[in-house]
């Protein structure tokens, strides 16, 4: 294992020990040679599901998801820490890490991604990773590498299955000064880029404060490129009021649960209430004129999109799932099997230590794998 992979674990486990202690027992269960005896999730989460639903969650079960929950906002919490992000990025992706949830480093390799999916029978969305840049010329770059990605795209005959996801933070959003201009220009350079490849863009959204400036930039974007999509996060209190200012005819609207760490003033903090919030917005967009965007790996609330669509007469491709590369390949494949539009996320790029961070943060799975794969010379 190479010095930098080493470090990398260290910050990792470290934050996750300093900042929360008394998980010991919680992350022996993580380390990466146990990864593989886990159970499958998807049985382990529907049988802690139908325990709970009748109150009788087996002896433990409440602590372990009390320390869950604690990890996972710890994660969150060094997902936005450059320090640990300085010593992290340095090391190199491992092959596991890329093969299973991001797409490679070079745009070729995002292209390449796309093609096999495209082919599969999936649509796509590009985000080239790098995120809360803090110099005008880092702005400038991904800029540029969205633009060059595009003509890439175009060249390769994928505009009609792919788009891209922009973090208006990756742009510029938080540069001091004038920022938020900067962020409007380089997002509208990347729009006017994805309009003459014929394909569109989506806009991501990042935490809590950047929320009102980042649909701010999307009416502005708008005006001029009315296909520019819109993300809202069901966990804040006002999303559903933001559900029904983005339900109009030809809006593209993005809805995920949303995954930053936010604070109880303006967000659900209960797993289950974040759920039921997502519900209430899902209504309001599939009972809306716009085109929804049902941006989950749940298998609850995939089926009441499914059960909401047939409500509101919608037929399939007047609103369509998105997963993220690597997540739930095989309901995707059913999904899109099914004449669902299936869309996937796709990222790539060297700067993936909050992305990674986030994966990890919702699926404790993730952070065994991604500890498995540091450690592993592979
Ligand atoms: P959640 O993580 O609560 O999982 C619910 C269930 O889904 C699990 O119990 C399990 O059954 C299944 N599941 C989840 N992960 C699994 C896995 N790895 N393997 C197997 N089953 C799994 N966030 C944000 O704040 N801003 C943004 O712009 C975006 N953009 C975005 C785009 C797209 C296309 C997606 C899919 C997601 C985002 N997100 C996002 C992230 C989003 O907010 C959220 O953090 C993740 O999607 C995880 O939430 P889920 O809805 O998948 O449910």
């Amino acid at each position: 294992m190479g010095l930098h992979s080493q470090a990398a674990i260290g910050v990792i486990l470290g934050g996750v020990v300093t900042l929360a202690p008394g998980i010991g027992g919680w992350l022996r269960a993580l380390a990466p040679r146990r990864a593989t005896a886990a159970r499958p999730p998807r049985a382990e989460g529907k049988q802690r599901q139908s325990r709970a639903r009748c109150g009788m969650l087996a002896p433990g079960a409440d602590a372990r998801l009390e320390e869950a929950t604690v990890i996972r906002r710890v994660l969150l919490s060094l997902s936005r820490s450059e320090q640990a992000r300085d010593v992290v990025a340095a090391a190199p992706i491992s092959r596991s890490v890329v093969k299973r949830f991001i797409a490679g480093e070079s745009a070729a390799d995002a292209v390449l991604t796309t093609a096999d999916l495209i082919g599969s029978g999936r649509l796509v969305t590009i985000d080239h990773l790098g995120e809360d840049v803090t110099e005008l010329g880092q702005a400038e770059a991904t800029r540029d590498a969205y633009v060059t990605l595009l003509g890439l795209l175009d060249e390769a005959g994928l505009t009609q299955g792919a788009e891209v996801s922009v973090k208006l933070s990756a742009v510029g959003q938080a540069l001091p000064g004038d920022g938020e201009k900067i962020a409007l220009d380089h997002a509208r350079e990347i729009c006017q880029a994805a309009d003459a490849a014929g394909t569109t863009v989506t806009l991501d959204m990042e935490d809590h404060t950047t929320t009102d400036s980042t649909l701010g930039i999307l009416r502005e974007l708008r005006a001029d490129f009315p296909q520019t999509g819109a993300v809202l996060q069901a966990y804040l209190y006002r999303t559903e009021a933001d559900c029904l200012d983005l339900a109009h005819a030809g809006s593209r609207v993005r809805l995920c649960k949303g995954a930053y760490k936010e604070p109880p003033a303006v967000a659900f903090q209960d797993k289950a209430d974040v759920d039921k919030a997502y519900v209430r917005c899902l209504k309001v967009l599939m009972a809306g004129e716009g085109y929804p965007m049902v941006a989950s790996h749940d298998p609850r609330l995939i089926d009441i999109a499914g059960a909401l669509a047939v409500r509101h007469d919608r037929a399939k491709g007047t609103y369509e799932y998105q997963m993220l590369h690597g997540v739930r390949p095989d309901e995707q494949r059913r999904l899109a099997a099914d004449g669902e539009k299936m869309r996937v996320y796709v990222p790539y790029g060297d700067d993936w230590w909050g992305y990674m961070v986030r994966r990890m943060a919702e699926k404790p799975a993730n952070l065994a794998l991604f500890l498995k794969s540091l450690s592993s010379t592979s």
